[in-house]
């Protein structure tokens, strides 16, 4: 049987994703393929309709429609549910169900890396859609203290909305002399390669970034004399691919992420 996977977007010139699910398919000796669908909102009722039609299996969703899918699904599961967006749609025969394998992701950068939250103080940089992955891992692995900064203040108290537990909420002007364990950034500032801003706080143990270009990111960059670990994005896209893929296929996916590496960094 040939599988058709996919991701919708816009935009989707730079996404890594068919190159990871067509290796996944090869991996697991499995026939299909995966395509790019860079599509404007006004287009997303008739693509959907055309995944339908010629039976894709899955398709994957980015920015900006991880929202806007949800009234497409016949079902959300308890991730899609617990964060109120869909990164992931399963094509069954019961409807489209909706998961969001970026929580799997996030943990699993956390995890591979060596990383626990659990009575630290944790400092979440943004309050935009990819922070939202953190707050599932942060109720189960619950810091010492966590706070959340963002740009703007209202979002990061929504934020600590969705967290339902013991989180402050601050400016990122507000973190001057500041001395956390983990600092998280899951702001879009450095994405295009232009240099992070100091807000002025210490850093311990380590600094992690959602974004995995290039591999010293601007915000890794302004830690790496410190002597503490950098994580960047890489891993949390591999494992939620791989979150995906196990969705679809039922095949569970270890990462050679020496691999992928080698070539997103080549
Ligand atoms: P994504 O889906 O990538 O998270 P987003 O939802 O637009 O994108 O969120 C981007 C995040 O980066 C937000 O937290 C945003 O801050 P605001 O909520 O104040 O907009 C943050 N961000 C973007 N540009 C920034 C900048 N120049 N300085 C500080 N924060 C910035």
């Amino acid at each position: 049987m040939y599988i058709n996977l996919g991701i919708i977007g816009n935009p989707l010139q730079h996404t890594f994703s068919p190159f990871i699910h067509n290796y996944f398919l090869y991996e697991s000796k499995m026939c299909g393929g995966y395509t790019c669908y860079e599509t404007s909102l006004e287009q997303l009722d008739d693509l959907i309709d055309m995944f339908v039609k010629y039976n894709f299996t899955g398709i994957n969703v980015t920015v900006p429609y991880k929202q806007e899918v949800i009234k497409y699904c016949t079902e959300l599961d308890i991730t899609a549910k617990e964060i109120g967006a869909v990164n992931t749609l399963h094509f069954t025969k019961n409807g489209i169900i909706g998961h969001n394998t970026d929580i799997f992701g996030f943990h699993m950068m956390l995890e591979s890396n060596g990383i626990n939250t659990q009575n630290k103080r944790v400092l979440l940089l943004g309050a935009g859609g990819a922070s939202r992955a953190v707050i599932p891992y942060m109720r189960l692995n619950t810091p010492l203290s966590f706070i959340i900064a963002n740009r703007t203040v209202e979002k990061a108290e929504e934020l600590a909305y969705l967290y339902n537990g013991d989180a402050e909420v601050c400016s990122l002007n507000d973190l001057k002399g500041e001395t956390f364990d983990i600092v998280i950034n899951s702001t879009s500032l450095g994405v295009k390669g232009e240099p992070f801003i100091d807000y002025g706080f210490n850093i311990k143990e380590a600094a992690i970034d959602m974004i995995y270009k290039p591999k010293v990111t601007s915000f890794l960059s302004m830690y790496s004399k410190n002597n503490i670990k950098l994580v960047n994005g890489l891993s949390m896209l591999i494992y939620q691919a791989a979150g995906s893929f196990n969705i679809w296929t039922g095949k569970d996916i270890v990462p050679n992420m020496e691999y992928f590496e080698n070539i997103v960094y080549k």
